[in-house]
């Protein structure tokens, strides 16, 4: 598949076939996500990818404790709601999300039932647990860069027609996640991404998130001579 096509075509993924995915294959996507570029090279992540029973404990313990009420735990700096612009795009793909699936404004108990499914990773076969090193913890770059490595995961996943969705749902309750992978204490859990073959009887899949203009995202200076 031509970069381009890959770019342009891919899209959250978040129902999955039980098809399981070989460990070759997923070895073969993350050393291309290694390629990603890095400041100074520093390559600062690290990924831990769970499937079979380890990935079975992370839900359930994951859905235990949203159900029970337990605080959402991350291990990086937690992020105020958002607001303005940044919320209506929040509220634009929840709604685009809400339509194709059919769950009506009102329809709480659907609604519920969606967001308990993010917090099983979509019932993905695969998660691959998203790390990087605790001694860049306030170091942003090292998360710019992590981020970079993510979405070549991401696209090469996508190029070799698995379907994925980076999804901060899955590591809510991060202390589950360290204990169950058994995440090196020197390490960091940003992020998680859900991965595997696209169901494609499952309607939010096709669904398109909207994207801003260029000319809202980019100016150009000195380029009129
Ligand atoms: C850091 C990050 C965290 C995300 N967390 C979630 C999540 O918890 N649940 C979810 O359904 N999607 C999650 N997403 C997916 C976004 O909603 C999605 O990328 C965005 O709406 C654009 O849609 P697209 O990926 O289909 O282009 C996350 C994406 C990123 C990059």
């Amino acid at each position: 598949m031509n970069i381009d096509q890959a770019i342009k075509d891919r899209r959250s993924i978040r129902g999955f076939t039980d098809e399981p995915v070989s460990q070759e294959l997923l070895e073969e996507i993350i050393e291309l996500a290694n390629r990603a570029p890095s400041s100074m090279n520093t390559q600062p992540w690290h990924l831990h990818v769970l499937t079979g029973e380890p990935l079975e404990q992370v839900r359930r313990g994951n859905t235990e404790r949203m159900l029970g009420g337990v605080p959402p735990s991350r291990e990086i700096e937690d992020y105020a709601a958002y607001e303005g612009e940044h919320r209506d795009r929040q509220i634009e793909i929840a709604v685009q999300l809400f339509e194709a699936m059919g769950i009506e404004r009102h329809d709480k108990e659907r609604r519920q039932d969606w967001v308990m499914r993010g917090f099983r990773q979509f019932d993905a076969p695969v998660s691959v647990v998203v790390c990087f090193d605790r001694s860049l913890l306030t170091n942003t770059i090292a998360h710019f860069d992590t981020g970079a490595m993510t979405y070549g995961l991401v696209l090469a996943a996508w190029s070799r027609g698995l379907g994925a969705v980076i999804n901060g749902q899955g590591i809510m309750q991060s202390p589950v996640v360290r204990e169950v992978a058994n995440i090196p204490d020197d390490q960091v859990i940003l992020t998680c991404v859900a991965l595997g073959w696209p169901d494609d009887n499952f309607v939010a899949n096709s669904v398109v998130s909207r994207r801003r203009p260029t000319a809202n995202t980019a100016r150009f200076l000195g380029f009129d001579g």
